[in-house]
């Protein structure tokens, strides 16, 4: 429920008049994104501070943010690189390694900015060669994360070579997930970036205390994306793209208003020459449209007056956060990205590639300069 005095609507304005659809919701928070440091941080985070009032900021740099220490430190950096008169709030989350100590999750229970802490299987994916080697060695920080009542946040992947790629997420809830939550029955849990229809149906399944977050590019696309006329490396992120199966099993959780699912980007920048190279790293930009590309997909199931709860009030509740007071218009008219986002200015050489670089995306923020 809202606080008081909240100027939340009870749903979203929706309006049709000829071709033209807006929709008024709620100003929507990121419960996943890839903000970066540095030159990359000030070039990406106006894109989501533009949208975004609250974001849960993932903690892999390249030297992973471990302590509330460094947390706060990161933080301030966030808060540096703001746009002028932006009241973006970054909410902070710690790397758990296999050395996070309790007293840690103690003092991150004490902190007012760390909301949660994320687990990333060692060599599942970018920056992430310090997570955990095997989550039993954490079994105690888990305990203590449990009793103070911050979430888990989980990338859901084996890291078993003997595994395929595609298999990886169902594997891990069987092996490493369901034992976590039969152990720590009251630990928040957040499956980030679910990508196939066992872990929609594992959270839909679980109790409250378990929910997902769901990226716009896996209810947007299939597999199919990775191969259309050649490698698209632009298409390769992880977990990677699934089938069309799972992609329609997404967007049916995301549109259900199951308060278990709720908005995550998973933006992750990379620049150019990093994304198109005999390895190229795994990860999509989509800060520049990261409202815009939901509403698509709500538009497109006939759910729009969905998107609120989604993308403004399921994510709030789950952190125990109130939501936010402001709103946002979302209005039905395309535009063009650009083909690569110059990064000069930032003072990095290289361009970024956004999610549908060269075409359109076929909504807009009022007030944004797309
Ligand atoms: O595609 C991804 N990119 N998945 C992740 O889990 C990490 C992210 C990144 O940091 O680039
Ligand atoms: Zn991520």
């Amino acid at each position: 429920m809202p606080p008081p005095g909240s100027a939340r609507t009870a749903s979203p304005e929706y309006r049709l008049s000829g071709e033209i659809v807006s929709l008024t919701l709620i100003r929507p928070d990121d419960w996943h994104v890839h903000l970066r440091d540095g030159a990359m941080l000030r070039a990406v985070l106006p894109d989501t501070a533009r949208r975004f009032a609250r974001a849960i900021v993932m903690p892999n740099l390249k030297t992973p943010v471990r302590t509330v220490a460094e947390a706060h430190a990161y933080r301030e950096r966030i808060l540096a690189a703001r746009p002028a008169g932006s009241g973006f709030e970054p909410l902070m989350t710690l790397y758990l390694t296999d050395n996070t100590t309790p007293a840690e999750i103690e003092r991150a229970r004490a902190s007012a900015h760390v909301h949660a802490v994320k687990y990333y299987p060692a060599g599942a994916t970018t920056h992430s060669d310090a997570g955990v080697t095997d989550i039993e060695r954490c079994y105690d920080t888990l305990a203590a994360l449990e009793a103070v009542g911050l979430p888990l946040l989980v990338h859901g992947e084996v890291t078993d070579s003997s595994v395929d790629v595609f298999d990886r997420e169902a594997v891990f809830i069987e092996r490493v997930l369901v034992p976590i939550v039969t152990r720590f029955p009251r630990l928040k849990v957040v499956l980030e970036h679910v990508t196939t229809a066992d872990g929609v149906a594992f959270v839909r399944a679980a109790p409250d205390t378990i929910a997902a977050t769901l990226t716009a590019h896996h209810l947007l696309l299939n597999r199919n994306a990775m191969f259309r006329g050649g490698l698209r490396p632009h298409a390769y992120c992880l977990p990677v793209l699934k089938r069309e199966r799972h992609r329609a099993a997404l967007v049916e959780a995301a549109i259900s208003g199951s308060p278990k699912f709720f908005l995550g980007t998973d933006s992750a920048p990379h620049a150019r020459a990093t994304k198109e190279a005999a390895c190229g790293c795994a990860g999509l930009y989509t800060a520049h449209a990261g409202i815009e590309l939901y509403a698509e997909v709500f538009r497109a199931a006939g759910a729009l007056e969905r998107l609120e709860a989604f993308a403004s009030l399921h994510g709030p509740a789950f952190y125990g956060l109130a939501p936010n007071r402001d709103h946002l218009t979302l209005i039905e008219a395309p535009w063009s990205v650009p083909p690569t986002i110059d990064l000069a200015a930032a003072g990095i050489a290289d361009g970024l590639v956004p999610f549908r670089a060269g075409e359109t995306v076929a909504f807009r923020i009022e007030g944004g300069d797309a």
